[in-house]
């Protein structure tokens, strides 16, 4: 079995509703065991990542950053990427705000540094916008926020049964599924 984690942080519950539907496509993959890890736990013990094959990170965009609880996390791997313990891992990242574009581009490249500086191997999303009637922001539409760098998802402030839309949860599971299918490539 090859192992994925996803690390994540969710202020509000949006972003937790997206890396559920990541770690179930992630987990949809034969040879996979996934897990979900709150970036406030991970932070506690980020060691315990160290026999993951894949991680997946996940945070909101506050103010075209991060979380802080998320950053925490990041810091807390200071001695981890001292000794380059994580190269060769595969990792990904996945952001959630409540604008369309509202600065999430700025969060996945931040992951994705994050990412090179651990020496890990960067995977991105790989869905063209596909909208059931055309329309690039449809809400049922798989990547309609259009990151390539990793996926995206956008929440009103609603039920958390309704937001993120279809097509966000769609694009999230496609995307853990991703990077389960190239994790399981990796000898
Ligand atoms: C401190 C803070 C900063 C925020 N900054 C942004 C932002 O830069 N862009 C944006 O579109 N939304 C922003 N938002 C809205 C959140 O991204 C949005 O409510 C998101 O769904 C929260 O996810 P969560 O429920 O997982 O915490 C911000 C919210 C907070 C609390």
């Amino acid at each position: 079995m090859k192992k994925i984690a996803v690390v994540y942080h969710s202020g509000f519950g949006h972003t937790e509703v997206q890396a559920r539907h990541v770690h179930e496509g992630a987990q949809s993959v034969d040879g996979i065991l996934a897990c979900l890890i709150r970036a406030e736990d991970a932070a506690q013990e980020p060691e315990k990542l160290n026999d993951m094959d894949a991680i997946i990170f996940g945070s909101p965009t506050y103010l075209g950053a991060v979380s802080a609880p998320f950053k925490a996390f990041m810091d807390a791997t200071t001695g981890i990427w001292s000794q380059q313990q994580w190269k060769d891992k595969i990792a990904a990242g996945f952001t959630n705000s409540h604008s369309l574009a509202g600065d999430k581009l700025s969060t996945l490249i931040q992951m994705a540094v994050f990412g090179a500086q651990h020496g890990m191997i960067w995977v991105g999303q790989a869905e063209m916008n596909t909208s059931p009637e055309g329309q690039p922001g449809h809400k049922e539409a798989v990547n309609r926020v259009g990151t390539m760098l990793g996926a995206s998802a956008q929440s009103d402030n609603a039920d958390l049964s309704v937001t993120p839309s279809g097509g966000d949860l769609k694009s999230a599971e496609l995307f853990g599924a991703r990077v389960a299918q190239i994790t399981m490539r990796m000898r």
